[in-house]
């Protein structure tokens, strides 16, 4: 519900538990007034509008201590900005008093109306068609801003979903000067908090240790963190949560968030001002950045989304989870309501693709109750190693001679769908792809290409290269039965030399999300997963157009742990692909005991990738009844409420709690992380039980553990039967309700 009181030129945005105010000022600036928590549930109080003072609420009216809503560089603005523009041409000048300091690099945005109701999508949306969850229709605010002397408009747009108490903010610039601006920064949007000591929570990492938390208080001065790689990074994601120094644990404390839903260069900044007041902006990244405007042209950004909660990161956490499951996923009616468990050939056979072995993969597969069956690299063009083929999306005959379609007609025959690796954004330069088109990749002349893994990026800023990789994966998916694209990207842009100009950076992603809507809309039973070396293309905007993402190449159990912790904090765990890989692991060399490798495969969308074909008739037992498990508890998994009871880092074991919507079954999975031998188990005390409903605790084998009330095991607390201080000790426990 949005609020807007008319003599004080004052909107607030109501969510279920938190209000978000803002006024237009006596300038015709926007300002923030505060986001925090309702006093009282689900309204504003009687008369809201005698509570709003007229005036500004600041102790002084310096522009210092002035919370603007988005400011823009020039005019009083000291610290950082949202916006920079330069107009090349003076408005005017009075040559008895002016200089022609031009171009005007000033802009002073001031109210120029708004409209409270339907406020569409924001830039780069998903135009799949596909539907998500929930249908309620979402009201938004837009403020529409002018600049003092300039025909140059700026829109604010704030999309909010109360139920999750969520906002979604945007921007719209629109020139309707005679002349082109040129726009150097550009947020998606920016917010101002009081002076306190805050706190922020994270993500640092890179290839194999992706979304590793880190949590730090700010101080004075500029925190900036973002991604210049032309994809969302491995080395950090955009997501933040933000509380009171001391504030806040997993289960309470009131937790600011915002995350950007967007796959490109990306910064996000926290700026401590000199008075202690904080400043978060976040958007294209700035370096290299430059946006010219024509006369009459609009550029709408990607959304930043915000939310806020009393429930400590965990409570932060479940709100980005429950509103990306309802409005970002897509929920194709040809799915089934629960990610299908994967087979994954990649670390069994690497590059080596063989039809018979394959073949006997997929049987063993479909026997241990595998659903997905997926061929990763090696099955096109000269693609033998990572030195060639990539860019001939074409079946290789000298290793499938028969094509796929032999291989495709077996594994649905086995009851399973069936997909396939592709890296359409990349070339080797062995490719008939470049041979033919050696322009087509991003470069500039007389400079020297560079490579990494072999290979180069093509130009997605000429359009015919994003026509002709489109039609490549149309054909692929017309003369083939696919039901499954793992969509790969390994190298980073460095040398950004486009047919696009610097425009590159935004336009690429723009070819990416085209290509896959426009898949997806001529093909809607396909489903994606967003693969980036691992996790180096997980974001909110990447989410509308696929149902997973590979977090990581590093599937060492252990290192695993601390991986899907920091990416559940702000994404839903259901899209978080897991395999059980090789007892010695293949990236640490590690060993590591089928239990742990599948309690924590199981806490996200389950998938395998051993030689199965090679283990004992007894081992195959084993993957069958823990994945036959894996199916029970996978509603509880990827659609109930997560509560992450410990972190790793707490006591050495990573306790996380999934709730089923009514409470009538649970999960729990503990998995040590560094032994803890001599630290007295947890207790563990359960969330959103039926207090006098009787719970019966079972493991994968069915065997009951035993009995406890939920009132016992939310207050008194469950102790581990096991050993849970135990080197690799894991365990996965379903809760469900006894039959009276
Ligand atoms: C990197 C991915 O992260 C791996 O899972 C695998 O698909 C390889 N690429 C294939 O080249």
């Amino acid at each position: 519900m949005i609020h807007y009181h008319a003599d004080s030129r004052t909107f607030a945005l109501l969510g279920k538990a938190s209000v978000y105010q803002i006024r237009i000022s006596e300038k015709g600036e926007v300002e923030h007034l505060g986001y925090c928590s309702l006093p009282q549930a689900n309204d504003l109080p009687r008369n809201w509008d005698r509570h709003i003072p007229t005036r500004t609420i600041r102790p002084t009216s310096s522009h210092q201590s002035f919370q603007c809503e988005y400011p823009a560089f020039g005019d009083t603005s000291l610290n950082d900005v949202a916006l920079k523009v330069s107009f090349p041409k003076a408005a005017r000048i009075d040559p008895a008093t002016e200089a022609p300091h031009e171009p005007v690099r000033d802009a002073r945005l001031r109210y120029a109306g708004h409209e409270i109701g339907s406020v569409g999508d924001p830039g780069f949306a998903p135009k799949h068609g596909l539907p998500v969850r929930s249908k309620s229709p979402r009201t938004g605010l837009k403020i529409r801003l002018k600049d003092e002397l300039y025909p140059f408009y700026v829109t604010l747009f704030y999309r909010l979903t109360p139920e999750h108490d969520i906002i979604e903010r945007w921007v719209e610039l629109e020139n309707a000067c005679e002349h082109p601006v040129e726009v150097e920064k550009l947020a998606f949007a920016s917010l101002s908090l009081d002076a306190f000591h805050w706190e922020i929570t994270h993500v640092s990492g890179g290839w194999c240790r992706e979304f590793q938390i880190e949590r730090h208080t700010l101080h004075t001065g500029r925190f900036v963190w973002g991604s210049q790689a032309i994809i969302t990074g491995l080395s950090t994601n955009p997501f933040f949560l933000l509380n009171q120094s001391g504030g806040a644990t997993e289960s309470v404390g009131e937790v600011l968030f915002g995350a950007l839903a967007y796959s490109g260069n990306w910064e996000i900044s926290a700026e401590v001002q000199e008075r202690g007041g904080l400043r978060l902006s976040g958007g294209y990244h700035s370096l290299d950045f430059r946006m010219s405007l024509a006369p009459g042209e609009k550029h709408r950004t990607p959304a930043m989304v915000w939310g806020r909660s009393s429930g400590g990161w965990s409570g932060a956490s479940q709100q980005l989870h429950a509103w990306a499951q309802d409005y970002v996923l897509p929920r194709p009616a040809t799915h089934a309501p629960y990610l299908p468990v994967l087979y994954n050939s990649w670390e069994v056979a690497y590059f080596n693709i063989k039809e018979e072995e394959q073949m006997a993969l997929a049987r063993k597969a479909a026997e241990v109750g595998v659903e997905m069956f997926c061929i990763d690299d090696g099955w096109f063009g000269g693609r033998r190693d990572s030195k060639a083929g990539l860019g001939d999306w074409v079946v290789s005959k000298d290793i499938l001679p028969r094509g796929l379609q032999p291989l495709i007609a077996e594994v649905h025959q086995l009851g399973m769908s069936f997909g396939l690796w592709v890296e359409p954004e990349m070339v080797n330069q062995d490719s008939d792809l470049y041979r033919a088109h050696p322009d087509w990749v991003l470069h500039f002349p007389g400079r020297a290409r560079s490579e990494y893994r072999n290979q180069k990026l093509l130009d997605f800023g000429r359009p015919e290269v994003v026509a002709h990789i489109l039609e490549q994966l149309d054909r692929l998916l017309q003369e083939n039965k696919i039901d499954f694209f793992k969509w790969d990207m390994n190298r980073y842009a460095t040398e950004p030399g486009s047919a696009a100009g610097r425009d590159i950076w935004y336009r690429h992603v723009a070819g990416v999300y085209g290509i896959m809507d426009e898949l997806r809309r001529r093909h809607p039973h396909l489903s994606i997963e967003s693969c980036s070396s691992g996790g180096g293309r997980v974001d909110f905007g990447m989410m509308g157009r696929v149902e997973q993402f590979w977090a990581s190449d590093n599937t060492d159990a252990k290192h695993r742990i601390l991986i899907q912790e920091g990416y559940s904090m702000a994404y839903p765990v259901r899209t978080m692909e897991c395999w059980v890989t090789h007892e010695r692991n293949h990236q640490t060399l590690s060993f590591l005991p089928l239990s742990l490798r599948f309690d924590c495969a199981m806490r996200g969308a389950l998938g395998i990738g051993t030689p199965l074909n090679k283990i004992t008739p007894e081992e195959l037992e084993e993957y069958r009844r823990r994945i036959a498990f894996y199916k029970k508890i996978r509603p509880v998994i990827q659609d109930g409420i997560l509560h992450r009871l410990e972190r790793a880092e707490d006591r050495g074991t990573s306790v996380w709690q999934y709730m089923e919507a009514g409470g009538q079954r649970a999960v729990l999975s503990l998995l040590a992380h560094h032994a803890a031998m001599l630290k007295t188990p947890p207790r563990l005390r359960l969330h959103g039980l039926i207090a006098d409903a009787c719970y019966r605790l079972t493991d994968f084998t069915g065997q009951e553990l035993g009995r406890a009330s939920g009132w016992s095991l939310m207050t008194l607390g469950y102790s581990s039967l096991s050993n849970n201080g135990a080197e690799n000790y894991s365990e996965t426990i379903l809760l469900e309700v006894c039959p009276e």
